[in-house]
């Protein structure tokens, strides 16, 4: 596995606003810093509307 846990991603940004936009953004364009060392790499193939949804599954996750 690589990268955080889909449960600690929402644990950590529960209640912030407008974060679904934020991160929906950094699926598409890749992310680093937030949580270590290793960077996420683009995923260019994901588009904003998908996105958003996967990001909205992984916030609701417990
Ligand atoms: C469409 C597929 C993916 C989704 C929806 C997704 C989602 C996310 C989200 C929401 C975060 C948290 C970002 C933050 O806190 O700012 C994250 C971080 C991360 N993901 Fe992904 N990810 C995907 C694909 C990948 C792939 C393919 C890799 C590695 C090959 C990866 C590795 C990582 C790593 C290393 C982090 C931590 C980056 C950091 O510290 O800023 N992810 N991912």
């Amino acid at each position: 596995m690589v990268g955080p846990a889909y449960k600690d991603v929402a644990a950590k940004y529960a209640g912030q606003k407008g974060i679904e936009d934020k991160l929906a953004q950094k699926v598409i364009k890749g992310s680093k810093g937030a949580w270590g060392d290793i960077p996420m790499p683009p995923n260019a193939n994901v588009n904003e509307a998908e996105a958003q949804t996967l990001v909205k599954w992984i916030l609701s996750q417990k």
